[in-house]
């Protein structure tokens, strides 16, 4: 039988196995207390996605004040990506929409007016997705990463 993957909120006995996946996934690495201390603060934009018994995707998010990345609007609550990836046997099943979908929920109960994240501008796959959920590219941050390379800034209104 085809199964499918379902989305739940991060839980403690998930650490080492979403530390694992973003491992896997992504050159940015962070300590346990990271992904810990990110929890406790904003458990609602903290999502796994699970399927055949294991961690298969997750994002984590940081809710911040700050100037408008639309270039108005003073000082608004942001939604902040800080990490959001997919172990590659499980890609291009939505697995990356559905928790974006599901933390975005999560920035909109903690009342931010704008979720956004930072991507490599050779990130392709990455931006696609992002293009397909809203969000738009609204700044270049030059040597982003600790390689060198640039970042896109991109932004999505919340309701
Ligand atoms: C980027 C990433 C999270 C996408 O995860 P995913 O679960 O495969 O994405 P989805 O299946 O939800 O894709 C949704 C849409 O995004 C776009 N997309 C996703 N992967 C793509 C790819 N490799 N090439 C082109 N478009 C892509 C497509 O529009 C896709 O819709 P479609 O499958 O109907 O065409 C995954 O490739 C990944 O973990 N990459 C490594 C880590 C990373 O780059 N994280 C982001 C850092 S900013």
């Amino acid at each position: 039988m085809h199964t499918t993957f379902m989305l739940r909120k991060f839980s403690p006995g998930d650490l080492q196995n979403v530390m694992q996946t973003n491992r896997a996934c992504l050159p940015e690495n962070y300590t346990d207390f990271f992904f810990v201390d990110l929890h406790q603060r904003f458990p609602e934009t903290f999502i796994v996605a699970e399927q055949d018994g294991k961690i298969v995707g997750y994002i984590m998010c940081r809710i911040e004040m700050g100037l408008s990345n639309f270039g108005f609007g003073g000082l608004v609550r942001k939604g902040h990506v800080v990490s959001i990836a997919v172990m590659p046997q499980y890609r291009r099943r939505g697995v990356a929409q559905a928790v974006i979908k599901k933390a975005l929920e999560g920035m909109e109960y903690y009342k931010a007016k704008q979720g956004f994240l930072e991507v490599r501008v050779t990130n392709e796959a990455a931006i696609s997705l992002y293009k397909k959920l809203g969000f738009e590219i609204t700044r270049t941050i030059n040597g982003y990463y600790s390689d060198g390379e640039d970042a896109y800034v991109m932004t999505k209104k919340i309701s």
